[in-house]
């Protein structure tokens, strides 16, 4: 592990890393952000923030940690060096907030829009960030959130943006994929593997030209769904599994001009009532919105030409049928497609992104005892309770010979028989051979 800074190392222990390091060419790490976890400072307050000359890096980066770092100091305070995009701490916090919000709100499924709105810009013939669209926070801005695809998302942004004032190290980038990530799994869909770090747009102009969002009632929807989904490079099977996420939510006619008004399934909500679901339970994720398509049975249930088209089109319909009948596959590509949806057109800092979740603890093996012999000593002052497993060894021990430690061995007559008639064999040859060897043969 590298030396801490000799400015922190006086007093600080427990360096931890978390990835490796970023490049120096981030706009984001020309600034060693000093901050301590437990009195968080404003982002400008100059006495907790190091601002570091660009010149001045790469010799630091011989001798520091210019990564994410945790730094526990022997003051019990601990002290956070970032150049992430977002502080994964924040992020894991901001994520508890969002989930207190669904709970109390059920907003899942705008959520899910929001963040699919701000990813599904992305055009994969650009390659300069951010005009290339995607997963960049941009759908903050009035210009993007204007879009008509957008109609009723003011909404989402309002909700959440308290949330993330309480985060100013998180980027809205960010902040929006985590939001939706986080309702998908809180609504009983399937873990999303995430990554974060993604880099945000700085202003309006880094927002893209409208009209890069399906529209639902196109006059040729297969092709319109492959137009729009490829140009994000994403294939059929995402196409299918991502449209699952309409299993949650509602469409309303005063904002996409879709679905009736209300319904028997919303008109006393959860969450502001009325729109149409494509479900009967429309805060529940599963595979019901394959199941409701296919049989077209309940007219109270919204079916859009670019869902209807699902089980039309021969390239689409092996999957539509597919999670029609096994939701198990439905989640797990499911989560494939929304974790590669959540990472359109992004620019990650650190560039291999990170995760927020745990890393898992390998089950734990019990570890063999060693023998000690002073264990067993008949020396009473070293004589100590055996371990069970030792106890085990010797039960096997005494089982393999018919017997066990709590009951003595059982009478072998067969045995003792046998003894007796050798005993007897003995004396008999002695006898026997008396007279040719003097009284007793010796
Ligand atoms: C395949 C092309 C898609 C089309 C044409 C489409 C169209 C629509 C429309 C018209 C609405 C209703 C909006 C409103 O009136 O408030 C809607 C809602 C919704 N969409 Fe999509 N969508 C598509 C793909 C997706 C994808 C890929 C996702 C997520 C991964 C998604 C998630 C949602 C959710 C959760 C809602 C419900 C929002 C709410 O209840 O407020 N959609 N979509």
């Amino acid at each position: 592990m590298a030396a801490a800074p000799s400015s922190l190392s006086s007093s600080c222990t427990n360096v931890r890393h978390f990835s490796p390091l970023p490049p120096y060419s981030s706009p984001h790490s020309s600034l060693l952000r000093l901050r301590h976890r437990h009195h968080p400072v404003p982002r400008h307050n100059a006495t907790c923030s190091l601002a570091l000359s660009s010149s001045f890096l790469p010799k630091l980066r011989d001798t520091i940690l210019l990564q994410q770092t945790q730094i526990k100091c022997n003051t019990n305070a601990n002290l956070l060096v970032t150049n992430f995009a977002s502080n994964p701490e924040q992020l894991k916090k901001a994520k508890e907030d969002i989930k207190e919000l669904i709970q109390k709100t059920h907003c899942n499924p705008i959520l899910i829009r929001l963040g699919w709105h701000d990813a599904g810009t992305y055009d994969k013939n650009i390659e300069e960030w951010p005009t290339r669209g995607g997963a960049n926070g941009s759908l903050r801005y009035d210009i993007e959130l204007n879009h008509k695809a957008n109609a009723g998302l003011e909404k989402a942004l309002s909700l959440v943006t308290p949330i993330k004032e309480k985060y100013p190290d998180v980027t809205w980038a960010d902040f929006f994929q985590l939001a939706s990530a986080t309702a998908i799994e809180e609504a009983g869909g399937p873990k999303i593997p995430m990554r974060y770090g993604r880099v945000q747009t700085v202003g309006p102009e880094g927002c893209p030209p409208e009209g890069n969002l399906p529209d639902a009632g196109p006059p040729a929807p297969a092709e319109h769904l492959r137009n729009v989904f490829y140009r994000m490079g994403l294939s059929d099977k995402d196409i299918v599994a991502l449209s699952g996420a309409h299993t949650l939510g509602r469409s309303r006619p005063e904002r996409s001009g879709w679905g009736k008004p209300e319904t028997k399934y919303t008109k006393d909500g959860p969450g502001a009532p009325g729109g149409q679901s494509w479900t009967v339970q429309w805060l529940k994720f599963d595979n019901s919105y394959f199941m409701d398509i296919k049989t077209k049975r309940d007219e109270d249930l919204l079916v859009l030409p670019t869902d209807a088209v699902l089980f039309d089109d021969p390239g689409f319909k092996v999957y539509a049928e597919k999670y029609a009948e096994d939701q198990a596959a439905f989640f797990k590509d499911y989560a494939e497609s929304h974790a590669k949806l959540s990472e359109l057109g992004a620019k990650f800092d650190p560039p291999e992104g990170f995760s927020i979740d745990e890393p898992q603890q390998p089950a734990k093996q019990p570890v063999p005892e060693k023998f000690v012999a002073a264990k067993y000593s008949s020396d009473e002052s070293s004589q100590k309770e055996l371990s069970d497993s030792m106890k085990s060894k010797i039960r096997a021990e005494y089982l393999a010979f018919g017997g066990s430690p709590d009951q003595p061995l059982k009478t072998n007559y067969f045995l003792n028989i046998m003894i007796v008639i050798g005993a007897l064999a003995v004396l008999t040859s002695l006898f026997m051979n008396k007279d040719s060897y003097g009284q007793w043969g010796f």
